[in-house]
């Protein structure tokens, strides 16, 4: 398995704010957007490109282009679709799929709640974002499911991860690659990312 950390500093800059408790929900929500945009540059960096012919107001020359399979972006409900726009500002013509899934607050378990994906979406690169990769569990239920509806191609993206959730993924799905933002320390009684930013869902959405 890959897992891509992004070193960049103004990616480092926008998340140490994000991180903290007092940035507000609007804040919030628009560093996700501009993180998410910045991930989306990242995950994209190895997409094959083919030479086209094109004029020019000077000449007529050939150009590269995103070539090889189409797009599809799965978000994995709730806190996913906090990245989808900043994902969708970059890879306009990106299809999205969901994937409804919730933690049993006592098992910490995810439960499928939701699924809706394109048709064609066995022929598309997948990218599967979820801003925390915490125990890994809703990741490996969304990779799975995934897989069983014929994906061959997945990426996943997330704005923090704990080891424990990279170590899980890397287990059960050692043939998608992961690109995230920052790798914490650890994850607390509770399942949450420590230092992190909180639940994700919450700060996106002003749930609490
Ligand atoms: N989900 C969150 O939103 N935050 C965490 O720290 C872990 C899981």
């Amino acid at each position: 398995m890959t897992v891509h950390v992004i070193d960049h500093p103004l990616l480092k800059h926008k998340l140490t704010y994000l991180r903290m408790q007092e940035t507000t929900t609007d804040n919030f929500r628009r560093l996700v957007r501009e993180i998410a945009a910045m991930l989306a540059y990242e995950v994209t960096r190895d997409l094959a490109t083919e030479s086209i012919a094109i004029t020019t107001p000077v000449a007529t020359t050939r150009a590269p282009v995103i070539a090889g399979k189409k797009l599809c972006l799965v978000s994995i409900l709730r806190a996913g679709n906090g990245m989808l726009d900043g994902m969708i500002d970059l890879l306009p013509g990106a299809r999205v799929g969901h994937i409804g899934l919730y933690r049993d607050p006592a098992t910490l378990e995810p439960v499928e709640y939701y699924v809706k994906l394109p048709e064609d979406i066995g022929e598309r690169l997948v990218i599967v974002v979820d801003p925390m990769l915490a125990t890994g569990n809703s990741a490996l239920a969304a990779l799975s499911r995934l897989k069983g509806a014929g994906v061959t191609s997945m990426k996943l993206v997330n704005l923090l991860a704990a080891p424990e959730g990279l170590r899980a993924v890397q287990a059960a799905h050692p043939d998608v690659p992961i690109t995230v933002a920052a790798v914490d320390e650890r994850l607390n009684e509770h399942g949450y990312i420590v230092p992190g930013l909180g639940d994700a869902g919450d700060r996106i959405f002003g749930t609490k």
